[in-house]
């Protein structure tokens, strides 16, 4: 199995309860830089593996085939994790990675772990609270929404979808006991207050 995790932004207390102990029991931990390196030290001895910072697709390419395969002969037969700075699913380094492992080892389980992301960390360093509509970008086209505070999914994705959004999730109750994740085609008519919706273009 790869795990993903997410190590936060930079201080290795900031790694969740559930990351450390990832960490420690793995079979091997990579990382993908000696930044992350660092960061997952207290807990584990990591392998930095090669994410080279460029345009180059053809260059890129060619170290995910290798990583993966790096990857591949621990995930086979036991847990590997690749611990990845802030949290995985935002503008990290692993996407590309995922895509190239689940084309050449579709057999090898995958998940991801969240951690602490510098998109909500910044606002306790700089004790600015957010109460209104935020936009975070990279600076790239603005494709993807995330909804607090949602009371009729269903009705919602009807708005958003006359709006150009074309891909609807939504999950209630994260990580509890009680967490349901919903598709498109699932979208109730209403929902928990702990509750949060995703939508893309
Ligand atoms: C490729 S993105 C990775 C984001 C990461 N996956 C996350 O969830 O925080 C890198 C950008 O995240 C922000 N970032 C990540 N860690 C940071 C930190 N410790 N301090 C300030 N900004 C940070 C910076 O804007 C940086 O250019």
């Amino acid at each position: 199995m790869l795990v993903v995790l997410g190590i936060g932004p930079g201080d290795s207390g900031l790694i969740t309860v559930r990351g450390a102990e990832l960490l420690r029991n793995a079979d091997k931990v990579f990382v993908p830089g000696n930044l992350a390196k660092k960061i997952v030290s207290p807990y584990v001895e990591a392998e930095v593996l090669n994410f080279p910072m460029t345009d180059d697709t053809e260059r890129i390419n060619q170290a995910m085939e290798m990583n993966c395969a790096t990857i591949a002969e621990v995930a086979r037969s036991g847990t590997a994790v690749l611990g990845v700075l802030g949290d995985p699913a935002f503008y990290s380094t692993y996407a590309r990675l995922w895509t190239v492992m689940s084309e050449r080892y579709p057999d090898i389980e995958r998940r991801l772990e969240p951690g602490v992301s510098s998109i909500t960390a910044f606002a306790s360093r700089l004790g600015v609270a957010v109460r209104s509509g935020v936009l975070v970008t990279d600076g790239s086209e603005q494709e993807c929404l995330v909804l607090l505070k949602v009371k009729r999914p269903r009705e919602k994705v009807d708005d958003l979808r006359s709006q150009g959004y074309k891909e609807f999730g939504l999950v209630e109750r994260m990580y509890m006991d009680d967490e349901r994740t919903y598709t498109e085609a699932e979208m109730p008519e209403s929902c928990d207050y702990m509750s949060v919706m995703f939508a893309r273009k």
